[in-house]
């Protein structure tokens, strides 16, 4: 059967084109899938612009993330009609992705769908919400509560950024959203954050210990960013790292670690094991609220994801894009 996918080839030049598929050319695995929608995560965006070193099979199927129904199981917690997500694992890099009517996945993949959430709503959250959750819970596995102080999100604007800040805040911490996008920050505060501050202020080398200021953070910036949050956070505060937005450089010093108990946790969900992605969307579906989720999302068709795919990637877009298939 062919079906309908946005095709990456690298030769005679990259493209990203939407078009015709053979099923037959997908890998045989233990679950052959409808996908009902997709979305545009930062990854995404690095494949379908070609502007990172994502795609590692060509032709590749674009889309790390999926939702949609089992159409064929050999994998005994499938069934055909299930309806399941799916993030990551290598999909869309070394494996077809899922910005395609069809894919085949592996049930070790698969997490069931929320029954709360709607197969749209998973992608509104998909790999960006998926791993703002993961922070989240990061956070708090390294003790930080509400009452030790202000949390600070950077990349608020972004995918994880906006779904954390909305966790956060249901969750009763008091937010401080940091941005390049100051023009947004009404959208902030509706999300959750009590105050708004200007990302220029991180994006420069700084001292190796500053002041005193937060409690924990989530950072997806990386570089100079995540640097002068390690050296501003109060002792013994927590720094959930998983983005790269600035730059993946890292230059800072043991000081905030071996002076002040500072914790940096590593963040990561492409290859976070099966159980720790169903407890992260279990918190999902309980501690993020669905019409705030709502306000985030822009839906898109499968034909519109390269030019959004672009302005993602020129920092363009606001919240989360998701991809109607
Ligand atoms: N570890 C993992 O498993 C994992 C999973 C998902 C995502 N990530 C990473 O997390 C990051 C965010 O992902 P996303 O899906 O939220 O992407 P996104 O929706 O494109 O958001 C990225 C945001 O980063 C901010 N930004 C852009 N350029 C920046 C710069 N030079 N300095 C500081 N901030 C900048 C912008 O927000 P403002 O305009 O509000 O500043 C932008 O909206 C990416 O680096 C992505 O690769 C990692």
């Amino acid at each position: 059967m062919m079906f309908k996918a946005l095709v990456l080839n690298k030769e005679p030049q990259f493209s990203a084109q939407v078009s015709q598929f053979d099923e037959a050319s997908l890998l045989t695995t233990d679950i052959q899938a409808e996908i009902e929608y997709s979305t545009l995560n930062f990854k995404d965006g690095l494949a379908i612009t070609n502007k990172g070193p994502v795609v590692r099979l060509w032709p590749m199927i674009a889309g790390i993330d999926g939702a949609g129904k089992v159409l064929q199981s050999s994998h005994p917690d499938w069934k055909p009609g299930n309806l399941f997500v799916h993030n990551g694992w290598g999909v869309g890099e070394t494996h077809l992705g899922c910005l395609a009517q069809r894919a085949h996945l592996k049930g070790d993949w698969l997490v069931k769908l929320p029954s709360n959430f709607t197969t749209r709503q998973a992608m509104g959250i998909g790999t960006a919400g998926y791993t703002a959750m993961l922070c989240v819970m990061a956070l708090e596995k390294a003790g930080l509560k509400p009452a030790h102080g202000e949390v600070v999100v950077t990349g608020a604007t972004g995918g994880v950024g906006s779904i954390a800040i909305a966790i956060l805040a249901r969750l009763g911490f008091s937010v401080v959203a940091v941005t390049g996008k100051l023009s947004e920050e009404s959208y902030l505060k509706s999300l959750g954050a009590s105050r708004v501050i200007d990302r220029l202020e991180f994006s420069s080398p700084g001292k190796p210990l500053q002041k005193e200021r937060w409690a924990g953070a989530v950072d997806t910036a990386g570089s100079s960013t995540l640097a002068n949050l390690c050296a501003q956070m109060q002792y013994g505060g927590s720094v959930a790292a998983c983005g790269l937005a600035q730059g993946a450089d890292l230059s800072l010093t043991v000081m905030p670690f071996i002076l002040r108990g500072v914790h940096l946790l590593g963040v990561d969900s492409v290859m976070a094991p099966l159980s720790k992605r169903q407890e992260a969307w279990q918190r999902l579906s309980s501690d993020l609220d669905q019409q705030l989720l709502e306000k985030m999302i822009q839906e898109i068709t499968l034909e519109q994801a390269p030019e959004y795919a672009d302005l993602l990637m020129q920092g363009k877009i606001t919240g989360r894009i998701v991809v109607k298939i």
